[in-house]
């Protein structure tokens, strides 16, 4: 719980991206901010000839999430979603604006530019939790020490300004494993020897680790059963309750959107076509 009070109090600048710092607080400055947002896939073709076809997945995607909601993005399988999310996490190179926390996501080429330190910096302010997330743990380590390694690549919690021991470590992922609904025990095991909605927890653990700004969950509970669902869904909105976290939630489902979320954007065959 102790985590809990750092990023609630601000205590700790350096260590959150949850916490409001005044570069925040201008007034309706959405935490994620998109303008624009085009792309298309371009398919190869089989054999010599065979001409390339270019087919549009996202037209002129204008988006808004503020700071501390859960937003909804819903619409039928194949109109785009995925891809939509794929761009905010930073994966693949885009024409028009994703704008986060105020400032520009460079698109690939740009972020090879970037610092050490800032790269660390856009990589860790948003993380995402997929539908399968048995196969985004590695099967062959533990729950701790899964949890352990973004904190080691990214030298944190950061204690006076400096990476913290081990000691800090493990209990920045203690109190985590407490806040997904998991305790100390589960370090010790593996993927595979977790339930599938225990499975989904240690999953947001591992997008918590790194205190994001934002979440991207990418139908993150089409895969588990209806009441281990709910239970999720309610993960979601205690840890937005508590840490103040925002959370783009992915699905085809309207009425678990509409259940869980504080606004919904309609995605239909690339295009927004009703927000709000
Ligand atoms: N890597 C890819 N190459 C070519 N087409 C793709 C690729 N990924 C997705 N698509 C196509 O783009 C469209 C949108 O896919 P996706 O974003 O996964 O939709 P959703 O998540 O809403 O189901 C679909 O028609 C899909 O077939
Ligand atoms: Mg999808």
């Amino acid at each position: 719980m102790e985590n809990k009070k750092l990023n609630t109090e601000g205590s700790n600048p350096n260590s959150s991206f949850l916490i409001p710092n005044s570069s925040f607080l201008t007034p309706n400055s959405s935490f994620l901010g998109i303008r624009e947002l085009s792309c298309e896939y371009i398919s190869r073709p089989w054999g010599m000839f065979g001409k390339k076809e270019v087919k549009p997945v996202l037209r002129n995607i204008n988006l808004d999430i503020e700071r501390g909601e859960i937003f909804g993005l819903v619409g039928e399988s194949g109109c785009g979603k995925s891809t939509l999310g794929r761009y905010i996490l930073g994966l693949k190179d885009y024409r028009g604006e994703i704008l986060i926390n105020g400032s520009k996501l460079d698109n690939k080429a740009g972020i090879k530019k970037l610092s050490l330190a800032d790269r660390q910096k856009a990589a860790r302010n948003v993380q995402a939790v997929f539908q399968d997330s048995g196969s985004s743990l590695n099967p062959a380590k533990t729950i701790g020490w899964i949890l352990e390694e973004p904190l080691r690549a990214h030298g944190l919690p950061l204690v006076n300004g400096q990476g913290g021991s081990a000691a800090e470590r493990q209990a920045k992922i203690d109190s985590t494993l407490e806040l997904v609904g998991l305790d100390s025990s589960h370090k010790k095991r593996k993927p595979h020897e977790l339930s599938s909605g225990q499975k989904q927890r240690a999953a947001i653990a591992f997008a918590l680790m790194l205190d994001p700004g934002l979440i991207v969950a990418d139908e993150p509970v089409s895969a588990l059963d209806v009441s281990v669902a709910a239970q999720i869904l309610n993960l979601f909105r205690e840890l937005n309750r508590s840490l103040g976290l925002t959370l783009l939630f992915i699905s085809h489902n309207l009425d678990l959107v509409g259940y869980l979320c504080d606004n919904v954007a309609l995605m239909q065959n690339g295009e927004i076509i009703k927000n709000n």
